[in-house]
């Protein structure tokens, strides 16, 4: 989807659909009067009859009985005091969804400027692009095509204010460059765990080298042996599908200016190993490689957007399956940091794979060290599907994460990892176990892998909640949801301008 720019009053845009995005409120906003007059009172219809109240997410469809546009659509964004970034780029995603239901091939997206509650202009390119990006995404490519396709949503047009054209439009490239990012996530989460397997992942992730330009290694299983990589061998070893462990890097700093490393779990499919799932949802699980998609998502972003900073990509790669190789219940390996690990439960995989990745990153000295894995079902019971789960060892790089969550619409909430948590892994066998039972899961798995980290910030990110959608959202496609591309790039963009 490619976005242009409209510095032109909304009764002068000439479009299939236009959408107005509006606050809760109980009038007409005078900055629409003039497109009011030209669509034949249509609006102030919607709204006086009560059809149309500006809540979040509610969309009314209206056809203007004059103008230049044929179909108006008006977009609630909730409260005007409570607007926020967010809010927008939620409803320009509403917009996107509706324009591909009527199989409009472009659309106009417009705010009132009184429900603006002054979200700056660059912000506002961004997300509208990025919301209308979310919004028209669709995955047909494994079905056949039906009688009556809907056509792609081709392009968003923004509209605003020619007075702030130049600090839109800039918005408007970092909105395309992350909802490129966006669209590679959520299409490699789709696939199928027999389409993207670990070296699916890996060749995808040459291709960005090739188009970017970026550093790129890739270890096999001999080459993970040679490295002492115990953890990530074990979960490893059930399957017949080659590893991978994948490395990234891009330049855009100084020379040895030390670079954020991005660790992301990619479990192509996560069935449990000899600790089987049960088989209810099981093929959920080919999203297990959510974090490594938004790490490659980020790259997607990273290569088209060329902020001036270092940034470290890692992705430890497998199929977790139980076989007669497998790795066994109370089995002990040792992990690439040294530290012993008795595997209580095969199905906690991501962790033992995940802590050689933080151990190898040490080589890289990085200046911060963030992970996004969907590590625990756990963390579902704590903030279902509205937020990632924080933990880390560092205070402050913690809450720079919370901040850029908060710009990206993508939410986290802290837990804590304090001292009396680890009990939860002790071992009358090993230094270390896997698994510590009932309670307290999301933090067992951040204690676990802060087990592996030394020498640098990092934080933890759990999106097993957040990272696909069983229900149909009102602002984006159902499934996967690129979770961690948004966060990443907000985080990275900050550092970079810093
Ligand atoms: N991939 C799962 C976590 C998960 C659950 C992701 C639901 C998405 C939705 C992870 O590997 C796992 O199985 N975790 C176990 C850990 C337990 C055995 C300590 C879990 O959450 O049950
Ligand atoms: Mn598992
Ligand atoms: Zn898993």
């Amino acid at each position: 989807m490619t976005s242009t720019l409209l510095a032109v009053p909304l009764a002068q845009v000439e479009t299939p659909l236009l959408a107005v995005a509006l606050g809760q409120g109980s009038a007409l906003p005078p900055s629409l009067a003039e497109l009011e007059r030209s669509a034949g009172g249509v609006l102030g219809r919607a709204i006086t009859s009560g059809d149309f109240k500006g809540k979040r997410d509610e969309a009314v469809l209206l056809y203007p009985s004059g103008g230049k546009a044929q179909r108006i659509l008006l977009v609630g964004l909730g409260k005007s005091a409570e607007v926020t970034r967010s809010s927008i780029r939620r409803a320009a995603g509403v917009a996107a969804k509706r324009a591909r239901s009527l199989g409009a091939t472009q659309f106009a997206f417009a705010i009132a400027p009184e429900a603006r509650n002054g979200v700056a202009p660059t912000d506002l390119g961004q997300v509208i692009v990025e919301g209308a990006g979310q919004g028209a995404w669709a995955f047909t490519e494994l079905k056949a095509a039906p009688e009556d396709p809907k056509p792609e949503v081709e392009a968003v047009a923004v509209v605003c204010d020619a007075k702030e054209a130049t600090q839109v439009a800039a918005g408007q490239k970092i909105g395309e460059g992350v909802a490129a990012g966006h669209q590679l996530a959520r299409y490699l989460q789709m696939l199928p765990g027999n389409v993207c397997t670990p070296s699916y992942l890996a060749d995808r992730a040459k291709q960005l080298a090739a188009a970017f330009g970026f550093g790129l290694t890739v270890l096999d299983r001999a080459a993970m042996q040679k490295e002492a990589m115990g953890a990530l061998l074990a979960v490893a070893q059930g399957t017949q599908q080659e590893p991978r462990f994948i490395v990234l890097e891009y330049r855009g700093g100084g020379g040895d200016t030390a670079p954020v490393a991005l660790v992301g779990k990619g479990v192509t499919f996560d069935s449990g190993g000899i600790s089987i799932k049960p088989a209810q949802n099981m093929e959920d699980m080919k999203f297990d490689m959510s974090g490594a998609a938004a790490v490659l998502g980020t790259f997607e972003v990273l290569g088209r957007l060329k902020p001036r900073l270092n940034v470290t990509g890692v992705i430890p790669s497998t199929e977790n399956l139980p076989s007669g190789t497998a790795v066994k219940p109370g089995d002990v390996v040792k992990s690439h940091f040294g530290k012993t690990i008795e595997i209580i439960n095969t199905d906690a995989e991501g962790r033992l794979i995940l802590c050689d990745a933080l151990s190898y990153v040490r080589k890289f000295k990085p200046a911060a060290v963030l992970d996004a894995a969907t590590l625990t079902g756990a963390v579902v019971v704590a903030l279902g599907h509205v937020a990632i789960g924080v933990m880390g060892n560092d205070e402050v790089l913690i809450n720079e994460v919370r901040d850029a969550g908060e710009r990206a619409g993508e939410r986290c909430w802290p837990l804590p990892l304090w001292d009396d948590y680890r009990e939860l892994l002790k071992s009358d066998i090993a230094d270390v176990k896997n698994s510590g039972g009932r309670g307290a899961g999301t933090i067992a798995g951040g204690w676990f892998l802060r087990e592996f980290v030394n020498g640098f910030p990092w934080a933890h990110l759990d999106i097993a909640g957040t990272a696909y959608t069983d229900g149909e959202p009102p602002h984006q496609t159902k499934g996967p949801t690129a979770i961690g591309v948004r966060l990443f790039t907000e985080f990275l963009l900050k550092r970079a301008e810093a």
